[in-house]
């Protein structure tokens, strides 16, 4: 099959006139599949219990025949004015007690037994009808979960919600335990009791919050797995996913990943940003590792200017080209996109599209149609998996809880700093996994904890195992302070780290905004001196010895930056944010220590090298990021596997948003890991 190439398919917005050429221009683009109906529920029930199936049999009829594989949707990501009309108790409700209208999409609360029973119905219909239907290649479910909707608070919530503490708690003297409610006199006597946590004159209950966002996700899942339990009964067989938005937080990916077939990701790279091609190699990479290793499905991206950014930014030529490589690259076995012909009317009109507004004569068709005659060149690539010696861990629940009110600072932004973090690795031209703490580690050589603020005694007992057994692990500040429940682990901060990482944090000292101090002059000779934000902290020694220090403000003279042998391996703990270089050079340090070298040895400056290989070959990816051309030596001959019949080279010359996709013998190099 190759990798899959296409995009949202939404023919109902044209004349059924429009729909040969769709077929007869997606084959001249080398469309191999498209994601159809998302939005069709208004369509194909316009009113209750009246069906409307025969355009949609034309459509996928036509499908079939053109030799395009359909992703179909269970259209229930928007539904139609009759159902909100029949029972508006459907729509979303705000902490406020605000609800929603309908008129946009999502307009749907989660917990509704009446939603759920609506999208249950439709999708039995789609699934008995378009069963076998040579067509039917794969399920796309809903359509981003929590993207507008991501939490009611509702009555149906409140009551689905209890249900839900009934069976995570048992009794209520555990939920009274769980949340520490004798503060603030919050103790409940029955579970009937117990609310969402809605608007409230000052800091609602973080626990109650915190779970409240564990609930609201797996309200959400609930919705999915409800449409899947149809599917799988129907269907057996046939793939199911649904398409997850990056670093987005009302939906745990990792908690997801076991329910879909594939991992399925949006990203919209923002042409705007210099450098958001490592925001998307960050997102790509935990896609990848979220069920270990297996490729995953990029459903949506933008052919151009999305239309939802305050300024949108069109893509410049090569660029489109060169972010859709990143992703096969860094694991994607489809490139779709959102969508396949531009909307004439509706909010989305100005978003761009395959087919744009202007038509075929087009730089944005031309630069499709490319793409696809590429993609379609390199069959081998579909399935071939990649290797990381290095991990990266990253975990919803902390996040979540990292986030809440109330905290030393509200300036710790969960995303922004795993990025940080990622960014040096991803720079220096190193393979990573995005992993949850829950991972197994054994196969990695370094593994880097950017502030995870929730840390289960169990999981840190892995961390320390790892160091143990010989790993290298960076920790960074306010990690491993509270339990599942956002209590404080008993004993000094953080104490279940305090052993492997030989220090506890007697206090915090979160930096005002706009506030740097400088750090340097370790207990070595040559220690990098620069500045840190952020946050500081008091840092008592136990065993650690300094490789930093706060050289001005009211921590002068204490640790910044620690290391310490334990067992067999190391752990380094930085106390403060470093600025980028600061570290860049600390994971330079570790790395050095660990082992871990580059994909590709002497890469220049923003050019990204990966590796992917199976049963239909090794492929070495090169993606040149910078604005200028470069030359990339290689370590061994390899061919250009876009050119039919080239000879072996060892030196490839990259133009600006140049790419090169090669080919050649051998095994890869590094450790094993989620990804082996
Ligand atoms: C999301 C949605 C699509 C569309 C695009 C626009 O990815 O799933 O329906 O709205 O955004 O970028």
């Amino acid at each position: 099959m190759g990798i899959r190439f296409g995009g949202d398919y939404n023919p109902e917005q044209w004349p059924e006139e429009v729909w040969a050429e769709d077929l007869a221009l997606m084959k001249a683009a080398h469309v191999t599949m498209v994601t159809a109906g998302i939005f069709s529920w208004a369509k194909v029930e316009p009113r209750p219990g009246e069906w409307d199936f025969g355009w949609f049999d034309r459509v996928l009829d036509g499908l079939a025949g053109a030799g395009i594989e359909g992703c179909l949707a269970t259209m229930t990501a928007s539904p139609p004015p009759w159902l909100t009309h029949a029972h508006p108790e459907v729509l979303p409700q705000g902490p406020d007690g605000q609800r929603r209208w309908p008129g946009a999409r999502q307009h749907f609360c989660p917990s509704s037994p009446v939603y759920r029973a609506y999208a249950v119905r439709l999708v039995e219909r789609l699934a008995a009808r378009y069963a076998g239907h040579p067509a039917l290649a794969m399920w796309h479910v809903g359509n981003e979960y929590g993207c507008h909707t991501r939490q009611c608070f509702c009555d149906a919530s409140a009551e689905d919600f209890r249900r839900w503490l009934r069976e995570r708690y048992g009794s209520v003297d555990a939920l009274n335990d769980a949340w520490s409610t004798a503060f603030w006199s919050q103790g409940y006597g029955d579970f009937a009791e117990v609310l969402p946590p809605r608007a409230a004159p000052t800091f609602p209950n973080p626990a109650q919050q915190l779970d409240y966002l564990r609930f609201s996700d797996r309200a959400l899942r609930e919705c999915y797995l409800a449409e899947r339990e149809v599917l799988d009964r129907v269907t057996p067989g046939v793939p199911v996913t649904t398409n997850l938005m990056p670093q987005h937080k009302p939906v745990d990916a990792f908690g997801w990943a076991p329910h879909l077939d594939a991992m399925a990701l949006d990203f919209y790279q923002d042409p705007q940003v210099a450098d958001d091609h490592v925001r998307a190699g960050y997102v790509f990479d935990l896609m990848r590792s979220a069920r270990g290793g297996q490729p995953w499905l990029l459903v949506e991206q933008a052919a151009g200017a999305v239309n939802w950014r305050p300024r949108n930014g069109p893509k410049p030529p090569g660029a489109m080209r060169l972010w859709s490589w990143q992703a096969v690259a860094q694991g994607a076995d489809a490139v779709l996109f959102f969508q396949w012909r531009q909307s004439r009317g509706g909010a989305e009109k100005f978003h761009s599209a395959m087919l744009p507004h202007a038509g075929t004569d087009t730089r944005i068709f031309r630069e499709v149609c490319e793409l696809g005659r590429e993609l379609a060149a390199v069959p081998g690539i579909e399935g071939a998996r990649s290797k990381a010696s290095v991990a990266l861990l990253a975990d919803w629940q902390s996040w979540w809880a990292l986030e809440l009110d109330s905290r030393p600072s509200t300036a710790l932004d969960h995303s922004r700093i795993a990025l940080e973090h990622y960014r040096p690795l991803f720079e220096a031209g190193v393979a990573c996994d995005v992993v949850p703490p829950r991972a197994e580690l054994a196969g990695y050589r370094m593994v880097v904890v950017p502030n995870l603020y929730l840390l289960t005694a169990e999981d840190a007992e892995r961390l320390a195992a790892f160091v143990r057994g010989g790993g290298r692990l960076v920790v960074s500040f306010f990690s491993g302070i509270v339990d599942a429940c956002d209590r404080v682990h008993p004993g000094a901060y953080p104490a279940p780290l305090r052993e492997v990482l030989g220090l506890r944090v007697a206090e915090f000292w979160p930096l005002a905004q706009g506030r740097s101090v400088a750090v340097g002059d370790g207990d070595r000779d040559g220690a990098p001196a620069g500045r840190a934000d952020l946050w500081s902290e008091e840092i008592v020694l136990e065993g650690a010895r300094a490789v930093a220090r706060f050289v001005e403000g009211e921590l002068a003279g204490g640790p910044a930056v620690t290391r310490h042998a334990y067992g067999r391996g190391e752990a380094w703990y930085v106390g403060t944010r470093l600025e980028p270089a600061l570290l860049r050079a600390l994971l330079d340090e570790v790395r050095a220590a660990a082992g871990v070298a580059p994909v590709l040895p002497g890469l220049p400056a923003g050019v990204q090298a990966a590796v992917r290989e199976g049963a239909g070959g090794r492929y070495v990816f090169l993606l040149n990021h910078g604005s200028g051309p470069v030359e990339v030596e290689l370590p061994e001959p390899l061919r250009d596997a876009l050119v039919p019949r080239a000879a072996a080279v060892t030196r490839v010359g990259l133009a600006a948003r140049g790419v090169a996709v090669l080919t050649g013998p051998g095994r890869q190099e590094g450790g094993g890991g989620a990804g082996a």
